[in-house]
């Protein structure tokens, strides 16, 4: 049954999809619920985390496609290759929980894709001008790569 959609949200019981151990993970039933009221043919992540965009998607039965620092993609500085069609954004909390060698090790990273983790991740970006110029800049890469008619949902946590 489809949830009404609204700008805030909250899902007291998590649901099934992603990782609940990765921290700050979301909730699949707000990506289910994004997929059921738009109906996009397929979704985006470019800061997946633990997966949980592709669970949903799975149980909506559409594409998804997803990305993350910790599997060789950098926001600011890699190319986005599609014209999404539906992006699902869930960028870090500042520096409250850092992802880079806490949720993953930096070192794999490293030896896997030739650069260290922690000199791009968001999350450790110390200063709070420098997170928020970041972020923008993220926000606008993200927003100019869609396609025409295309949309951009942003999880804000509180
Ligand atoms: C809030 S988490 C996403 C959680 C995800 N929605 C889930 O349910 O598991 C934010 C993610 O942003 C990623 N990240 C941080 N800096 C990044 C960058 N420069 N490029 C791509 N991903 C980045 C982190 O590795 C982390 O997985």
């Amino acid at each position: 049954m489809e949830r009404k959609l609204t700008s805030i949200v909250s899902y007291p019981e998590r649901g099934e999809g992603g990782n609940n151990r990765y921290r700050g993970n979301c909730s699949p039933k707000l990506i289910e619920d994004l997929i059921m009221h738009f109906q996009p043919n397929e979704i985006c992540d470019y800061m997946c985390g633990s997966g949980t965009t592709k669970s949903a998607a799975d149980k909506c039965g559409i594409e998804s496609k997803l990305y993350d620092l910790h599997s060789g993609f950098d926001i600011m500085n890699c190319e986005i290759k599609e014209r999404p069609e539906f992006i699902f954004w869930h960028p870090p909390y500042w520096d409250i929980i850092k992802y880079s060698d806490v949720m993953y090790k930096a070192s794999d990273v490293q030896s896997r894709y030739g650069y260290d983790p922690r000199k791009l991740d968001l999350s450790r970006i110390q200063e709070w001008e420098q997170f928020v110029e970041a972020m923008n800049y993220a926000m606008m890469k993200q927003f100019t790569a869609l396609e025409n008619g295309g949309r951009m949902a942003v999880l804000m946590e509180i």
